[in-house]
């Protein structure tokens, strides 16, 4: 239908219902009430939804080796995976901005496309408003698995020329 092309020029993925959005949103706020930031007052909370349907949720935690510190969103990206989930549909990060949806980091940005390029993202306001973006969208032209996969490839077609002369 036309309603899936303008998700797809979007660069988003269809299907996830209003009310699961909103307790996906209501989970990533609560994380935030746990983050731990002491050295940045910056809560962040995320929550990750599984293809079957569970959550996860993770909030930042901040260390005084400050380089040793954790965003929400790996956080909770590694708790479902430390727990046998691999696969994702949507995550959810809020913050106290309100003028702001919360946008993550690079460095999580490159956590998310490990687990696929076309999940989805909601950035958030307090106040339950929020953005929809896919991952691939938020990480152009990324590094991605495949490319290492590519390596591999590539060395095994130089060595059967080897081979054969
Ligand atoms: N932070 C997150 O947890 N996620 C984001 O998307 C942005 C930044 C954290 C890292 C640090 O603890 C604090 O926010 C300030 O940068």
């Amino acid at each position: 239908s036309g309603d899936v092309a303008a998700l797809q020029n979007q660069n988003m993925q269809p299907g996830l219902e209003d009310r699961v959005v909103k307790a996906l949103i209501q989970r990533s706020q609560k994380a935030k009430d746990f983050a731990y930031c002491p050295y940045s007052k910056f809560r962040v909370g995320a929550a990750v939804l599984t293809v079957d349907g569970s959550f996860f949720t993770g909030c930042n935690v901040e260390n005084a080796a400050s380089n040793l510190g954790i965003c929400a969103e790996r956080v909770a990206l590694s708790k479902a995976v430390s727990e046998g989930h691999q696969r994702f549909k949507a995550i959810a990060i809020a913050s106290d901005l309100k003028d702001d949806f919360i946008s993550p980091c690079g460095g999580c940005r490159q956590f998310l496309i490990e687990f696929g390029s076309q999940w989805n993202v909601y950035l958030t306001k307090p106040d339950g408003s929020h953005r929809c973006m896919a991952v691939e969208a938020l990480l152009p032209a990324a590094f991605t698995p495949e490319d290492i996969q590519k390596e591999k490839k590539e060395e095994e077609k130089a060595q059967s020329v080897d081979n054969y002369g």
